[in-house]
């Protein structure tokens, strides 16, 4: 896990690179602008619902999604959070510079009448990996950070034994399977969601739910759009899908609901339009396509929603 940290966030760590993450891989925030702009359409409509004024992006890349928004309604307050220094953006977003993985600034706080949206922040906060060896015992995978090889160390105890007892029980697994343990990410959030005094938290990420968690274990790495070996040296994203119900949240909804219910549909306008007003049939088909990106089965719709209320 230190590996992993010290490769995302350490001193020459991946994600200081100037690229951003939008060098390496898209997201549904900076992958086309006509996506980041439906979405964060949405994401005002929620605040709308919620009586929020401010907007707080964690782990907001080169706040791509923080341009988006503020374009959309410059009145409201926009911060971003990441670890590197403020990139050249529009100068009424705000900025604050993040130690990384689970720890947050201490600038972080007090936050208000707030929306605070971390899409894909949590699948790259470290956690512990566990495998089930052949006497039955989770024990600990220990990673060389040079090569990626890797050996079972001490079985897995403490908090984060109780948390696979409660979120990711041994009955179903066989040796070999592995349990990516997700108590880091939950104390991470808890952390992240106690910044807000007034507001909701949402986060966004690829995962599972203890219905469905993945036997074999997901952390894979990812360099400049292509699925890589995770090797922790700093050369490449490190990422593991998120128990995203063991997250503490009052509603966990994939995508595709979450989105459909702020209005965000995929219908094609009638073809009428295109004779009649053909820039608003253009501009109607390309928001159509973008919600049908947002919401896609086996892509971007699939994705979890976990929202946690502050009052
Ligand atoms: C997978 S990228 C997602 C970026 C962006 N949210 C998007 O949707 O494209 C995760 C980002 O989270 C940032 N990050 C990780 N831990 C952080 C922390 N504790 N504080 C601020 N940013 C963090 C990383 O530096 C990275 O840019």
């Amino acid at each position: 896990m230190q590996a992993w940290d010290q490769s995302l966030y350490g001193e020459r760590g991946f994600y200081r690179q100037v690229a951003g993450p939008a060098g390496h891989f898209s997201t549904a925030t900076q992958g086309m602008p006509q996506i980041g702009e439906l979405l964060a359409r949405a994401l005002l409509e929620l605040m709308n619902r919620e009586g929020l004024d401010t907007f707080v992006d964690m782990g907001c890349g080169r706040g791509e999604l923080l341009e988006q928004v503020h374009r959309l309604a410059p009145k409201v307050r926009c911060i971003g959070v990441e670890i590197v220094a403020r990139p050249p953006l529009s100068s009424a977003i705000g900025w604050l510079q993040s130690p990384g993985g689970e720890r947050l600034p201490d600038e972080l706080d007090g936050l208000t009448d707030t929306l605070v949206f971390a899409n894909e922040w949590l699948d790259v906060v470290p956690c512990p990996i566990a495998e089930l060896d052949e006497d039955g015992e989770l024990r600990e995978v220990i990673v060389n950070a040079s090569t990626g090889d890797e050996r079972l160390g001490d079985p897995v105890s403490g908090t984060d034994r109780q948390w696979c007892q409660w979120f990711w029980p041994a009955d179903h697994l066989e040796p070999g399977d592995r349990v990516e343990i997700g108590e880091t990410r939950d104390t991470a959030w808890d952390d992240l969601v106690s910044r807000v005094g007034s507001g909701l938290a949402v986060a966004v990420d690829y995962g599972h739910t203890i219905d469905s968690r993945p036997a074999p274990g997901t952390l894979t790495g990812f360099r400049q759009g292509r699925q890589v070996l995770p090797v922790p040296d700093g050369s490449c994203d490190l990422t593991a899908h998120v128990a995203m119900d063991s997250l503490t949240h009052d509603e966990l909804l994939d995508q595709r609901t979450a989105l459909r219910q702020l209005g965000v549909n995929g219908q094609t306008p009638p073809h009428d339009l295109a004779r009649s007003h053909p820039a608003a049939y253009l501009q109607r088909l390309s928001t159509a396509s973008a919600a049908t990106a947002l919401t896609a089965r086996g892509g971007l719709g699939d994705f979890l929603w976990a929202f946690t209320h502050s009052r």
